[in-house]
């Protein structure tokens, strides 16, 4: 059953139902492209059948590994960085209790997606006396900020069990074949699971890359195939009414009327990290050749304290996307009190559920008076299946956007830049013309801004 749609009634203020058409028919060229391989990227659009077209006897192996992890582990470290690492944190807490790690079973924790000494060495006093896993994931296998904490924790592990014993409590998700990650597994003997060589990182969520420490987590991985196989059967079908392609064109009228902004509203706390994966997808997909929407978000009624004012009143450069999710769990009902000191008693017998969806309205409505055109995604639970359509509507929409917008959806070549220099002014080799290079450049402007 369809668990997430999507409504573009409200950007209708600034776009007429004519112009999104015009960009529908956009899309649905964009979506050919993309199902017929026929755009720039294609040889990275393995993730448009991944769902009905994956290992299943790698599916197989890493629910056993997450099983084992269960069992043999308190705490499980997944090391990686950018889409190595955004999907799997979006998803488990997104599925999970707000306070997870709070609560008894296994602990999942996050590292090498940062430079922070202070993380790392906080991390470490938390769980070095505890049992440990580490699943270790690197597409490449040499990105600095994942390479650099996997020695930290493959030293501790070495330490704690000794290099055999680590080497059973250490899993690596990487390259089937080429790389230092990939190298250093085989030499160790580490269990390796595979980043398929057609998926890129930000898609790669579906694969091991996501799915090894989801269900480590405790979740259902079936569940979240099955739901993005229905996403995916809706998105290839010849109805005029799907979601990733309404939400694809929508942002097109849009942008194309001067909305350069994307917000991304959620309501819902445990929803910030698919924001932060959903930034990733499409900032990553899409800034490209000076062009792009570019994803911000804003959780709320939170950020109505702090960012509220600037999105009803401030440059008018903004679109939002407010997602909606229905079936909250939980029952907290406010009840009447005698002296009503509060003036809470007109909410009396509600619940915050019903609170919530009325800031969500009330909220929406100011925004589109104001000039803020308001899409919505609505998401039916918080549950495994959802989770599954939900992703692949958000994968799909962006493969179909970038393409609509003139761009390679598929590549990253703005990311290599920061890494030339800080690789240069590490002093690695190979670099040492490089770092001559922006040492006198920098000094150049120091001086310009001393005159
Ligand atoms: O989407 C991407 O390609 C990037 O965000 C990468 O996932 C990130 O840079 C990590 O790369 P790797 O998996 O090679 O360590």
């Amino acid at each position: 059953m369809q668990k997430v749609f999507f409504d573009y009634s409200g950007i209708l203020d600034e776009v007429s139902a004519e112009e999104v058409n015009a960009c529908l028919k956009k899309a649905v060229s964009a979506r050919d492209k993309l199902i017929n391989k026929t755009g720039e990227g294609n040889e990275f659009t393995g993730w448009v059948d991944l769902p009905v077209n994956f290992d299943k006897e790698e599916f197989e192996r890493i629910k056993k590994a997450a099983l084992r992890i269960r069992q043999d582990s308190d705490v499980l470290i997944v090391i990686g960085i950018g889409g190595s690492y955004l999907g799997a944190r979006a998803a488990i807490e997104f599925l999970g209790n707000s306070f997870y790690n709070e609560k008894d079973g296994l602990k999942v924790y996050f590292a090498g997606n940062s430079l922070s000494q202070k993380y790392l060495s906080d991390l470490i006093s938390l769980v070095k006396d505890k049992d440990i896993s580490v699943n270790v994931i690197s597409k490449s296998g040499t990105t600095t900020e994942p390479a650099i904490a996997f020695r930290v924790f493959k030293d501790l592990l070495e330490e704690k069990y000794g290099p055999e014993g680590a080497a059973k409590r250490i899993y690596a998700t990487t390259d089937k074949e080429k790389g230092a990650l990939k190298e250093l597994a085989d030499k160790q003997g580490y269990e390796t699971f595979v980043v398929p060589d057609d998926i890129g990182g930000r898609y790669s969520v579906l694969t091991a890359v996501g799915l090894l420490p989801i269900a480590a987590a405790g979740f259902n991985i079936d569940r979240l195939m099955e739901g993005a196989a229905e996403m995916r059967d809706i998105s290839l079908s010849r109805s005029m009414d799907i979601p990733a392609l309404n939400y694809a064109a929508a942002r097109n009228a849009l942008y194309a009327a001067g909305k350069k902004i994307e917000i991304t509203a959620d309501y819902e706390p445990s929803f910030h990290y698919m924001n932060e994966w959903w930034k990733q997808l499409f900032g990553e997909s899409e800034g490209k050749g000076h062009k792009g929407i570019f994803p911000a978000s804003v959780d709320l009624t939170t950020d109505l304290h702090s960012m509220g004012q600037y999105i009803q009143d401030g440059e008018r450069l903004i679109m939002e996307t407010v997602v909606e999710i229905l079936d909250q769990p939980g029952d907290i009902v406010i009840h009447r009190e005698e002296d009503d000191t509060d003036k809470l008693n007109y909410l009396a017998g509600r619940d915050m559920e019903y609170v919530n969806s009325r800031a969500l309205e009330g909220t929406m409505l100011a925004h589109i008076e104001g000039g803020v055109p308001c899409m919505r995604v609505t998401i039916r639970d918080q549950k495994e299946y959802t989770l599954g359509q939900l992703i692949y509507f958000y994968e799909f929409a962006c493969g179909v956007s970038g393409y609509m917008l003139g761009v390679n959806p598929f590549d990253q070549p703005g990311v290599e830049s920061y890494k030339r220099n800080m690789f240069a002014l590490l002093g690695k080799p190979g670099y040492e013309a490089l770092l001559k290079e922006i040492t006198e450049k920098a000094a150049a402007r120091s001086k310009e801004a001393a005159k």
